[in-house]
């Protein structure tokens, strides 16, 4: 059975920053840069501009990830697209991503199967462990994880929704997963969730049980309510299980491969508040050095943060080849995940 191991690593973000201060400047949200920067640690995040759609912010994220792994988009077998923000309710932008590959054009098209996963912040630890699983039973030799968010145009930006307004932003990660017969790569991944917490964090834009799934009125539009368009977080019930399943994860991890933290070199924790990820690491007696994190710059980008940490990481030589690095993420679900990789 071959191992499956990260071979490339790619990022996207669009250029526009937005401060703290321009979301009181610039959108009138009654909000200081000083409550942000203290309850979350996020100084800015980037929005992409009218016509940008998630499947562009994934394109050169995918392209960038593909050219380091010494591949083409051809050579790919599967495309993993992990997403809350896709760019219609279907098809999913996995599908987008794979034509603007240019994977479908001229004599040599291949026709690679794309799936979209829907696990919002945990999505791109889901489909990490999909495609070890894929490349390890040997039914693929690259398989393409994308995980990236068009935020800005679906947050409630005005003081009603400034709670989660200021914790969100743009952007794209991706890796490929593929096989080697060396001694190195995925050792483990350990998932969860649990979905009598599915309310507490989320977006109900229609209701499928209804008819008409969206509310029309009486010339036949859809009217949506603003609690119904906007996603609603308990922000306090949401921090205080992401510890503790973020915390249980990693403990798992360790464990079940008879490591301890020691052994760890680098920890890429999901990017949504860096209290959570301080607090995760106190608790763990992990050090600050081995922590990384760009949520500074970037707010929460959902299922593209680790890849755009491990990105990041990779080009700053912070990463290199050699060293264990574990992944543990949270989000929506709730969902959970942590994955152990020897890079
Ligand atoms: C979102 C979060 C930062 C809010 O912090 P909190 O201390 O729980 O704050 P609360 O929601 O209780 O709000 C406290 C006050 O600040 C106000 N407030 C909320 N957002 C604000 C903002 N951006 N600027 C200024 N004030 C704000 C609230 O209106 C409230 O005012 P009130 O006391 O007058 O009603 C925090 O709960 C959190 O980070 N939770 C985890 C969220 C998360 O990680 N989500 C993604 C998971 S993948």
């Amino acid at each position: 059975m071959p191992n499956a191991y990260i071979s490339g690593t790619g990022f996207h973000v669009p250029p526009r920053v937005v401060t703290n201060d321009a979301l009181r400047t610039e959108y009138g949200i009654d909000t200081t840069s000083d409550w942000i920067i203290q309850r979350t640690g996020i100084e800015e995040r980037r929005f992409a501009e009218e016509g940008v759609g998630t499947a562009d912010l994934a394109l050169p994220a995918a392209r960038d990830a593909i050219e380091r792994a010494g591949l083409r988009p051809h050579d790919l077998d599967m495309i993993l697209f992990a997403t809350l923000s896709p760019d219609h309710a279907f098809p999913g932008s996995g599908c987008y991503l794979q034509a603007k590959l240019g994977l479908c054009d001229g004599n040599d098209a291949k026709f690679v199967p794309a799936l979209d996963v829907r696990n919002q912040c945990s999505g791109f630890l889901y489909s990490l462990g999909a495609a070890t699983s894929m490349v390890k039973s040997g039914a693929c030799k690259h398989v393409l994880v994308v995980g990236a968010e068009k935020h800005s145009a679906a947050l409630d930006l005005t003081t009603r929704g400034r709670t989660v307004a200021s914790l969100f932003g743009d952007g794209a990660g991706a890796v490929v997963v593929s096989a080697t017969e060396e001694d190195r790569g995925v050792r483990g991944w350990w998932l969860g969730a649990d979905g009598r917490h599915a309310s507490v964090l989320s977006q109900k834009v229609w209701d499928i049980k209804k008819r008409n799934f969206i509310p029309l009125d009486e010339e036949g539009r859809g009217l949506v309510e603003p609690s119904h368009m906007w996603a609603q977080m308990d922000g306090k019930l949401v921090f205080r299980h992401a510890v503790e399943r973020m915390i249980g994860a990693l403990m798992r991890a360790c464990m079940e491969l008879s490591i301890t933290r020691d052994d760890i070199d680098l920890f890429f924790f999901h990017q949504a508040n860096l209290r959570i990820n301080q607090y995760v690491a106190d608790q763990i007696g992990i050090p600050p050095e081995r922590l990384v994190s760009n949520i500074q710059r970037y707010g929460n980008t959902t299922a593209a943060t680790i890849p755009i940490l491990l990105a990041e990481a990779e080009r700053s030589g912070k990463l290199e080849r050699g060293m264990k690095v574990a992944m543990v993420g949270f989000g929506s679900g709730f969902t959970w995940g942590a994955a152990v990789v020897d890079w």
